[in-house]
């Protein structure tokens, strides 16, 4: 497969699917990286290890319609022959024409127990937040299909850890995401054998 990897921030998943690709544990490329966001982590991911990246957001792109602005998305993405797109902390809404052409091809990650602690203004470090202010014992990893809401596509694969006693946002964030690294590879290979 030729994977786009949609990212606005450090891009720690974005690299660890790297590794997997570099190691060879996945047959896939990482062929396109696209960012809202020029001066994040994700970026210098791409620069260094010769991936190609399209900056592209809303501001650059303000004088075209919503159509015209999906477009610029479906034209990098099939310059590149891109079959899966895998979020990687990628903090805008996909555009309705891309969710249209590739229904069933966009997967996120998310960092909390879906259906739970999802929706609008639930990422990052608000998740983990909102998490411990709930008492719960138990948090860890959906990924999931993407859809035209926020968190609510078919659950793909979840992992579960535990919220302990003495908990901060920080520290469960710590021991969530080193679930995501462990895992969302691992799901992008059960789409390879899948025969995407
Ligand atoms: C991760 O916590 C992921 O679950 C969420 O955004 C964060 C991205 O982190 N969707 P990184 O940029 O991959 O380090």
């Amino acid at each position: 497969m030729n994977i786009c990897i949609f990212a606005s921030g450090t891009g720690s998943n974005f690299n660890a699917i790297l590794k997997a690709v570099k190691s060879k544990k996945l047959n896939s490329k990482i062929s396109l990286l696209i960012s809202n966001n020029p001066e994040c982590g994700a970026v210098n991911i791409a620069k260094n290890n010769n991936i190609d990246f399209e900056n592209i957001n809303r501001k650059k792109y303000s004088e075209l319609t919503d159509k015209q602005y999906s477009g610029v998305f479906l034209k990098a993405l099939k310059k590149h022959d891109i079959d899966l797109i895998v979020l990687c902390g990628y903090m805008k809404m996909i555009e309705k024409e891309v969710l249209k052409k590739y229904k069933n091809r966009i997967i996120n990650i998310h960092p909390a127990l879906l259906p739970s602690f999802g929706g609008k203004g639930m990422y990052g470090i608000n998740v983990h937040k909102a998490v411990i202010a709930a008492g719960v014992k138990v948090s860890g990893i959906t990924i999931h299909y993407v859809n035209e809401n926020y968190d609510e596509g078919k659950i793909i694969f979840q992992k579960c850890c535990e919220v302990k006693e003495d908990d901060d946002e920080y520290s469960l964030q710590k021991r969530v995401l080193k679930l995501e690294h462990r895992y969302y590879w691992e799901v992008v290979r059960s789409l390879e054998n899948l025969g995407f």
